[in-house]
């Protein structure tokens, strides 16, 4: 059996998959639901200042993507430290509580959170690319409360200065990353009339940000060493895997929680035990980081055809935009002159009967 526990900063998870700041861990009830779900620690939903008043609607699905225009907890700052934190807290597991905006409001809500808190997390979803304003909310931070101060990052394009910033700061890890945006949704059966209430834009989430959010934890464990929590996009247990790979120490779930409930902690921490057990991994350190020790693939070759794997079913013809590879005898073959060796192939057969060449 596969030992997927990770100690971070003091913090013993029995598994790598927490909670993200959203509608899932939007108050104590939730956040309980997320504990029996399987969850191995729970980040609550960005408290600040002022309870939000929030654009309705906020949530669309588009089942390849999820566009929210949500902001911080529309629940008062009162409620949560009389009610909603306690409660949580019966769930016996890491709490790390999300906190925003400004180091005045930071300087404010830590010391008010620091009894129910095992961390705490800035969100910098409204900062933008300016790294001070985040600096200074994370010195707020650490002068306030001895816990981990986690810095939340939205996927910037400077996502490397961002992060450097956030160490340079003395954060204690970062969080990678928030939903990614402006973007639009469109409902063209009534009229053209936008998805999000609000100004009509929403912010990205689910598997489309999945990409974006694993080159952003690739790119910071290139430049940081600190502990980094990956978010985006992960609806199964090999995300989490890739995840780990590109130099994360745990990961958090915010959309599947909120499509497929909160079971899916438990089910994605269950998936990814068992893909560790087939491939002879026995913990979490042995996959950590192989991406970053790998040189990006050249293709010199064309690729190898495994003919036993072929199954017939044409999904690698169909999208060989070099008219390279054919069916034959109910098999693919491969036309070598055409070969552009683009790689494609290798991503769309279901079977493993297209590798790359050694
Ligand atoms: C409806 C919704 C509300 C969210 N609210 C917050 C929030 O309050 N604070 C925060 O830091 N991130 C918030 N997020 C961002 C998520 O925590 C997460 O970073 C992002 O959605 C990417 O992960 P996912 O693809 O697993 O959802 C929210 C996301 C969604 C979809």
């Amino acid at each position: 059996m596969p030992n997927l526990s990770v100690s971070l900063w003091n913090i013993y998870l029995n598994h790598p998959v927490m909670v993200a700041a959203g509608p899932p861990g939007r108050d104590g009830e939730s956040l309980l639901a997320c504990a029996r779900g399987g969850a191995a620690a729970l980040v609550t939903k960005t408290i600040s200042i002022n309870a939000a008043s929030v654009p309705q609607p906020n949530m669309a699905d588009f089942r390849t993507y999820f566009l929210n225009t949500e902001l911080w907890s529309e629940l008062p700052l009162e409620q949560w430290l009389e009610t909603e934190y306690s409660k949580a807290k019966t769930a016996g597991l890491p709490m790390i509580i999300s906190l925003g905006y400004t180091a005045a409001d930071i300087a404010l809500l830590a010391p008010k959170v620091r009894p129910y808190a095992d961390a705490v997390e800035l969100s910098t979803h409204y900062i933008r690319d300016d790294p001070r304003p985040m600096q200074d909310a994370i010195r707020a931070a650490k002068d306030s409360v001895a816990v981990p101060v986690l810095v939340k990052l939205s996927p910037f394009r400077e996502i490397q200065r961002a992060a450097q910033a956030a160490q340079e700061a003395n954060a204690d890890g970062i969080v990678a990353v928030n939903s990614f945006g402006p973007a639009l949704g469109i409902d063209i059966e009534h009229n053209g009339r936008l998805w999000m209430g609000g100004k009509g834009y929403g912010w990205i989430s689910g598997p489309a940000l999945k990409p974006i959010a694993l080159c952003a934890v690739y790119d910071i464990a290139q430049t940081t060493d600190l502990p980094i929590i990956g978010v985006g996009g992960i609806t199964r247990g090999t995300d989490v895997i890739e995840f780990l790979m590109a130099g994360a120490s745990a990961v958090q779930v915010c959309t599947a929680a909120i499509t497929k409930g909160p079971t899916v902690f438990g089910k994605i921490a269950d998936e990814m035990d068992k893909w560790m057990e087939k491939h002879g991994y026995s913990c979490i350190a042995e996959i950590q980081g192989l991406a970053l020790k790998q040189p990006a693939p050249k293709m010199e070759k064309e690729p190898v055809i495994i003919l036993d794997n072929c199954t017939g079913c044409t999904v690698c013809v169909t999208s060989c935009v070099y008219n390279a590879l054919f069916m034959k005898d109910a098999k693919i073959h491969l036309r070598t002159e055409n070969c552009a060796h683009c790689g494609l192939c290798l991503s769309r057969c279901p079977t493993g009967a297209l590798q790359m060449a050694t």
